[in-house]
């Protein structure tokens, strides 16, 4: 099987005036579908560029990321929107949710935004709900929810169109240690049961055991261990 996410000599600079910031030198990876991949590093050390080039979101300077065997770099602009729509679930760590949209809705703003119909995803909406044990706060907005609760209804969102990858920059940087252990528990089940590979980056050796593999990041190269 040929790795569901994989990164061929990537680098990415950013140009600032005539000064250039060269965050990634030469980054190759290959991601097997199903595995639970964590990247660490010092901050600044270039692990949410990672994310998003590998998530189509910034197009790095030179280099290719593949996914699902597909370069990104020769998919039309529809192509890649699909993309990040059904293969790919971003979680970010300011959960992103919609404030004045309940937690259904915010679960099936991927829905609506892919232009289906709502009422064929109710069954699918009512699991999510179970797996991320928000069925009773169905009607909250963000505000009447805690910070566990608004990123799990992060990662509910990430879930609803079944993508096969699920994306996260730092899923529990601001909770506090036994509320992030529970979204742990969490996405540890969906890899476990539901066969998603997840890329999480985070600070904590906590979270990061949850995964089977690191990825170090220092001085924009990888140090694999
Ligand atoms: N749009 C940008 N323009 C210029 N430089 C940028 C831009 N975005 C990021 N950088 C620089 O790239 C480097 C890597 O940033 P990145 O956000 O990937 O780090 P990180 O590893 O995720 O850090 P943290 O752990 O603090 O989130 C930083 O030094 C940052 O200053
Ligand atoms: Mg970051």
């Amino acid at each position: 099987m040929p790795p569901i996410i994989e990164t061929d000599q990537l680098y990415k600079t950013y140009k600032l005036g005539t000064v250039n910031v060269e965050v990634l030198k030469g980054i190759d990876l290959a991601i097997q579908e199903g595995e639970f991949v964590s990247i660490m590093g010092p901050s600044g050390s270039g692990k949410s560029t990672l994310l998003y080039l590998i998530g189509g979101l910034d197009k790095p300077t030179s280099g290719q990321v593949k996914v699902k065997g597909k370069k990104l770099s020769v998919m039309t602009d529809q192509e890649e929107s699909i993309l990040r729509r059904r293969t790919l679930g971003f979680v970010f760590q300011f959960y992103n949710l919609i404030p004045n949209l309940n937690v259904e809705e915010n679960i099936m703003l991927p829905i609506l935004l892919d232009g289906k119909r709502l009422k064929a995803y109710r069954h699918r909406l009512e699991e999510i709900l179970e797996t991320v044990g928000l069925a009773d706060r169905r009607r909250h907005t963000p505000q009447e929810l805690s910070g566990g609760q608004q990123q799990r209804v992060a990662i509910a969102r990430a879930l609803i169109n079944q993508p096969d990858i699920i994306l996260a920059d730092e899923p529990i940087g601001n909770l506090d240690t036994k509320t992030g252990m529970g979204i742990m528990d969490l996405l540890r089940r969906i890899n476990q049961e539901q066969g998603k590979t997840i890329v999480q980056v985070t600070h904590s050796e906590e979270a990061a055991a949850y995964s089977q593999r690191i990825i170090n990041l220092r001085d924009g190269k990888v140090r694999e261990e």
